[in-house]
């Protein structure tokens, strides 16, 4: 009889974890729509509103924008109203604005509503994988914030198909309105989450915290065990703002800036929002079919990363994914300068440049994609990890936004091929930032890494 209560109590804690782990991922989800959104749309948008090329970038450019702004404000959001409350507001926010930006009828009004979307993108970036980390229990913690990434994926490419399969209606207020289905299921169902055991604690209703973790742990044993680390850990917690003028962390911030720049400025986002540009340029007839293409590469190759990122480590992967998103920039890079005279690809370079494409989102996928985020997560002491995460994510979606920006600007000014020129510099400066400065931290516990860094080790060696 015991047996069966004490194994029916277990299905039902994993249960919910996964429930509340899917609702939570919803956001990721939302992420890779919202952002993949613009590649497929932009010359719908182009034509309504009559735009320039510098206005053209700013339909992604606002968003990114308005994420960089969400992100900002997010860990201050979260901690005081709790990690529930802010991803409720987070679905309002993707429902409102995507209703919002439907009705619009001017270009202005337009990117307001963009910009309004990319706040809630901002906050969901934040939010749903602090409060994944905070939800599951610490054996699947890494594998659950890894899912978070595949979700942004599997959102980018759901978000190329669905686009496809709705061109004909030639109508971005119809391929945007698809985005409402995703956002309402979240907004219903983030009602019924509960709220993290570990803010909870941090605002001293103890109580709550031990009948929230008896619903989503298995045993009394668990319970405590996570309940008396939890209430240790925030206790150690001195926090603030005074954090930024210490030495190691000042190190830790820099590096982590540097590293999202890096993921960025490599180029990435010039496929995610312009591949269709791209693809187009060299005359490719069908460049909505290359551009799925590209997204189901991401998202395979982020499973293939997933599965190693652990086993291999870190600085290998990051290695040999820079070394092939190099070298694939470079061939991109030389195919269209070839063409800079105006003359058509033949169709054996279209084959060449679209397999160098797709090495170099497979070389990105692979090791930028989701290490970067992993190891903005790793190396902050527990008391600067929150405002940690969320200078690094707001540093993220600032360079995203100036490659959502200016790259077709870009590609006007310098052409296609200079500008991934330009993005293999940054990977080959890449190669210094992660021999010189990237520690490796695969099988080093947090505290470790904190303990090391702060004894003044050189950045590299923190995870030694
Ligand atoms: C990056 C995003 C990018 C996505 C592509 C993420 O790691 O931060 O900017 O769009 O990967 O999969």
């Amino acid at each position: 009889m015991e047996q069966n209560i004490s194994s029916s109590s277990r299905t039902n804690a994993n249960h919910i974890v996964l429930r509340v782990s899917f609702i939570a991922a919803l956001a990721g989800l939302l992420f890779g729509l919202d952002v993949a959104y613009v590649n497929g749309t932009l010359d719908f948008i182009v034509q309504e509103f009559n735009l320039s090329i510098a206005d053209s970038g700013k339909v992604a450019g606002y968003l990114l924008a308005g994420a960089a702004t969400g992100a900002l404000f997010s860990g201050w959001l979260s901690r005081k109203f709790g990690r529930k409350k802010v991803l409720i507001l987070a679905a309002l926010a993707f429902t409102g604005s995507i209703l919002f930006t439907i009705s619009t009828h001017t270009f202005d009004i337009f990117l307001i509503g963009r910009f309004a979307t990319g706040i809630a993108v901002g906050i969901a970036s934040f939010v749903a994988p602090l409060y994944l980390s905070e939800i599951a229990p610490f054996k699947s913690r890494g594998a659950l914030i890894a899912m978070y990434q595949l979700m942004i994926t599997i959102g980018i490419f759901a978000m190329f198909i669905s686009n496809a399969l709705l061109s004909h209606t030639g109508s971005w207020r119809i391929m945007l309105a698809v985005l409402l289905i995703p956002s309402i299921v979240m907004l219903l169902s983030s009602f019924t989450l509960p709220e993290s055991p570990r803010w909870v604690i941090l605002k001293g209703n103890h109580d709550h915290a031990l009948s929230i973790l008896s619903r989503i742990r298995h045993n009394k044993e668990e319970i405590e065990v996570e309940f008396n680390d939890i209430k240790k850990n925030v206790q150690n917690k001195t926090g603030g703002l005074k954090i930024l003028t210490s030495g190691y962390f000042k190190k830790v911030i820099i590096l982590g800036i540097m590293l999202q720049c890096l993921q960025q400025f490599t180029g990435i986002n010039a496929f995610m929002y312009y591949s269709q540009k791209i693809f187009a340029t060299a005359g490719f007839t069908n460049p909505t079919v290359s551009t799925i293409i590209v997204g189901l590469v991401n998202v395979l190759t982020t499973i293939v990363a997933i599965k190693f990122v652990d086993k291999i480590g870190r600085k290998p992967i990051l290695y040999f994914g820079l070394t092939i998103l190099t070298l694939s920039c470079m061939v991109v890079g030389y195919i269209f300068n070839s063409h800079m005279n105006g003359s058509m690809l033949s169709s054996s370079e279209q084959y060449t440049l679209l397999t160098f494409c797709l090495l170099f989102i497979f070389g990105f996928a692979v090791s930028l994609g989701p290490i970067i985020w992993i190891v903005c997560a790793e190396i902050f002491p527990l008391e600067s990890r929150d405002l940690g995460i969320t200078i690094t994510t707001m540093a993220n979606w600032v360079f995203n936004a100036i490659i959502g920006q200016y790259t077709l600007i870009w590609f006007n000014s310098m052409g296609v091929g200079q500008t991934f020129y330009m993005f293999a510099l940054a990977g080959l400066i890449g190669f210094i930032l992660v021999n010189l400065f990237t520690p490796e931290t695969k099988n080093i516990t947090l505290e470790e890494i904190e303990t090391n860094l702060k004894a003044g080790r050189a950045l590299r060696h923190i995870g030694n």
